[in-house]
């Protein structure tokens, strides 16, 4: 184990931002967390658990002790009638996670492909896109209680997920509180990927592939293939164009208040959901006020998706993330003052 000072974390988050870690040390197995807990100089540091780098804006040069997460390995770990259960190490490259059950007969993730990020920032997050979510195919993980050394296990109960959300985003306020935030460093995911596979074509944009390419039974790979390219076309590669996903979570509303904004905006885009309330497309209303193709310095708002912040000045001249912020914060003033709508920011800012 070794702990390296000053390092660039520019290669290591998804917008590009230029800062530093005062120190940073590589995980790749449990071992080197216990090493790390058996160092005094270490044991009782501030940390922070970075994985894909995928989800965050840094504000500044990191001080806390970074714990890049580099643990990987793939494998069946059993095989029921029902389902497969297949683990991930967390820090396999998620994509490439998806894409290695799929080649190896475990499908059940493609339309979860192309999501930036490693596997075990995918529960953080409870990552979703085009009708499925992580929930839906979470068996369980491993993570280790980095205040005691202790390994644990969690189910999909226990995570707690919702939207973009689980108990790894929660600060633990209390002694019935289980919030793990900066507590837990995930090691390990299991996914149960349900036998027989079928697949989960409703959205919209999926129906439409089917619609254009007169397959109505698609397989697997068609599926992955289909997602990869509706992304292709909506979201920027976050190598050529840095970004960190859809910056704001979708807001829901009630149905009176939804009933208020569509008197004075019909075009409002609009989903009910199970519970009653309304989900708002935070894409739709940034759209609305104006902001897609606009700039804040080197902060913009991409062309295509109003939701997706991008770094205009590329690796050489990078945005910072202060002027990410800056934009944030001007995009949910103009959004509160025409819709009445406190948008929330999805990444973490660090
Ligand atoms: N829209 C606009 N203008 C825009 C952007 C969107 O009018 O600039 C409209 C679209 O036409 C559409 C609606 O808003 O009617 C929703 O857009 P879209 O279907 O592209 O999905 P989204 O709500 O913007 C969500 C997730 C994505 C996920 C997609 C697909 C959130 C915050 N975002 O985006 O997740 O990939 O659905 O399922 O929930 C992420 O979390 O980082 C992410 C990319």
């Amino acid at each position: 184990m070794i702990v390296e000072n000053n390092v660039p974390l520019q290669p290591y988050n998804s917008f590009g931002i230029v800062a530093r870690a005062q120190n940073l040390v590589r995980i790749a197995s449990e071992a080197d967390v216990a090493e790390l807990r058996a160092d005094p100089r270490w044991r009782d540091a501030p940390r922070f658990v970075l994985g894909g780098g995928s989800n965050i804006v840094l504000t500044g040069d990191v001080k806390p002790l970074v714990l890049k997460v580099e643990i990987k390995g793939l494998r069946l770990v059993e095989e029921t009638p029902r389902a497969w259960i297949v683990e991930a190490g967390a820090g396999e490259i998620w994509h490439d996670a998806v894409q290695w059950m799929l080649e190896h007969g475990y499908p059940g993730l493609e339309n979860l492909a192309l999501i930036p990020g490693t596997v075990g920032g995918a529960p953080v997050q409870n990552i979703g896109a085009y009708g499925v979510e992580l929930q839906d195919r979470f068996d369980s993980l491993d993570a280790i209680d980095l205040d005691t050394g202790r390994g644990f296990t969690l189910d999909a109960a226990q995570c707690a997920f919702g939207y973009r959300d689980s108990v790894f985003k929660h600060v633990r306020s209390g002694p019935n509180d289980f919030g793990l935030s900066g507590r837990a460093l995930i090691t390990r995911v299991r996914f149960r990927l349900p036998k027989p596979w079928k697949a989960v074509v409703g959205y919209l944009d999926l129906e439409r592939k089917m619609e254009e390419t007169g397959n109505f039974t698609p397989s697997a790979t068609d599926v992955f293939d289909w997602v990869c390219a509706i992304r292709r076309a909506k979201l920027p590669d976050w190598r050529v164009l840095g970004n960190a996903g859809s910056f704001f979570k979708n807001p829901t509303v009630t149905p009176e208040q939804c009933a208020d904004i569509i008197a004075r905006d019909p075009k409002i885009v609009h989903y009910p959901m199970d519970d009653g309330s309304i989900k708002l497309a935070a894409g739709w209303l940034i759209d609305a006020c104006g902001w897609k193709g606009k700039s804040v310095g080197n902060a913009g708002v991409y062309e295509r998706q109003a939701l997706v912040l991008v770094n205009r000045g590329g690796l050489e001249n990078p945005v910072t993330g202060g002027e990410v912020m800056t934009l944030a914060k001007a995009i949910q003033t103009s959004v509160y003052e025409r819709f009445g709508i406190r948008l929330e920011p999805e990444p973490v800012v660090v």
